[in-house]
């Protein structure tokens, strides 16, 4: 069964493919490679011993979208994970955001429609309940006004699919995800961030390996036990296996709802210094960071209430935090021998 993963050379877009590959999907990928590396597919072949077929393809033109549509045809479902995801560039340059995340959403929903494709996987995001009034937040909590131009993409696009698939043959799941970090046992695959990392996970390992100086926590006088904000942790593995049991529910018919959410995480909330000694621990390092003011835009606390997808979905997060930070410092170690090799 052939698939369309968009995004798919991209960090969680490659675990889903991997995942997909094992599972026996036939993958294609559409991906830009404006946050991506085309030697990831060597990577994902290496894993998976099938290379995936890719195209380099701009989602935001629909002419380009339509081509590659009809270059590939016989998709059975998309998963769309295509999109930029920069909080921080989204605020300075809204257009790009706006035009690239939600242009490309509506080309894709278009381009199915006229191919007859009736099921898609959407990366949302927590983000779209800001700082949520109770935790553990669960799907049924409202929606807060978007921070950002990114967080805004992720709502809009919510609302586009929902509207589409009430007046069409297409149903989509929704999948929003905590915060995914870790990297594939392999070492092969992982996240890799353009730049200075804006994420936690990242800037941790590029300190621990001498890329950066030293880790700035934003904030220690939030109302949380060390003082330091709480996520909900979750890695990529256990998000990249809940697109394929997502999809495998899509495929089945197993619900009559046209759009349907889940909440992926774990349920669990670590602050950023317990992800620091969690890290310190498993990697036997000590960890250079420096308390500093809280970085705007940012929320207190957030994990997931996960009974929904838990019951409905019938997934649940394997992974503990211990393994999420040692797998990310595998991979940035696998990384440096293969810059200095
Ligand atoms: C961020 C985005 C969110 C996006 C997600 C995935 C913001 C405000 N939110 O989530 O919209 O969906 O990434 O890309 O940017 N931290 C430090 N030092 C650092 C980096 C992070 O202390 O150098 C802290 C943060 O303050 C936060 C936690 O670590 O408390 C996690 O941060 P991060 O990995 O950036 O994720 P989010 O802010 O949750």
């Amino acid at each position: 069964m052939k698939i369309l993963v968009t995004g798919g050379t991209g960090y969680i877009g490659s675990h889903t493919v991997v995942e997909l590959q094992e599972k026996g999907f036939e993958v294609v990928i559409a991906d830009n490679l404006s946050n991506s590396s085309i030697e990831v597919l060597d990577k994902i072949s290496k894993i998976t011993g099938t290379r995936p077929s890719f195209e380099k393809t701009d989602l935001s033109e629909l002419e380009t979208t339509r081509s590659f549509f009809s270059k590939f045809p016989g998709i059975e479902a998309v998963i769309h994970f295509a999109a930029y995801k920069a909080v921080g560039e989204s605020v300075n340059l809204p257009l790009k955001y706006y035009r690239n995340n939600l242009v490309s959403l509506m080309n894709i929903l278009e381009c199915m429609q006229e191919h007859d494709i009736g099921d898609l996987v959407f990366s949302s995001s927590c983000t779209v309940y800001g700082q949520p009034d109770s935790l553990p937040v669960d799907e049924s909590a409202p929606i807060k006004k978007a921070l950002s131009p990114y967080g805004n993409t992720k709502q809009i696009a919510e609302e586009i699919i929902s509207d589409f698939c009430d007046v069409s043959k297409m149903k989509t799941v929704l999948l929003r995800y905590f915060n995914p970090i870790g990297a594939h046992e392999s070492a092969l695959i992982g996240e890799l961030p353009i730049g200075i990392p804006s994420n936690l996970m990242p800037f941790i390992t590029q300190t621990a390996i001498g890329k950066r100086e030293f880790l700035n926590v934003w904030g220690d006088d939030y109302n949380t036990p060390d003082g330091t904000a709480i996520r909900d942790y979750i890695h990529v593995v256990d998000l990249a296996r809940a697109h394929v049991t997502t999809l495998e529910r899509l495929l089945n018919e197993s619900s009559d709802e046209k759009t349907e959410v889940f909440n992926l995480g774990t349920g669990v909330g670590y602050s950023v210094l317990q992800v620091i000694r969690s890290f310190e621990k498993m990697t036997g390092m000590k960890l250079d960071y420096r308390i500093k003011a809280r970085r705007p835009g940012d929320v207190e606390k957030v994990w997931a209430d996960t009974q929904y997808a838990n019951k409905v979905l019938g997934w649940k997060a394997e992974k503990g935090l211990d393994e999420m930070t040692l797998s990310a410092w595998n991979w940035e170690k696998n990384l440096e021998s293969l810059r200095t090799r």
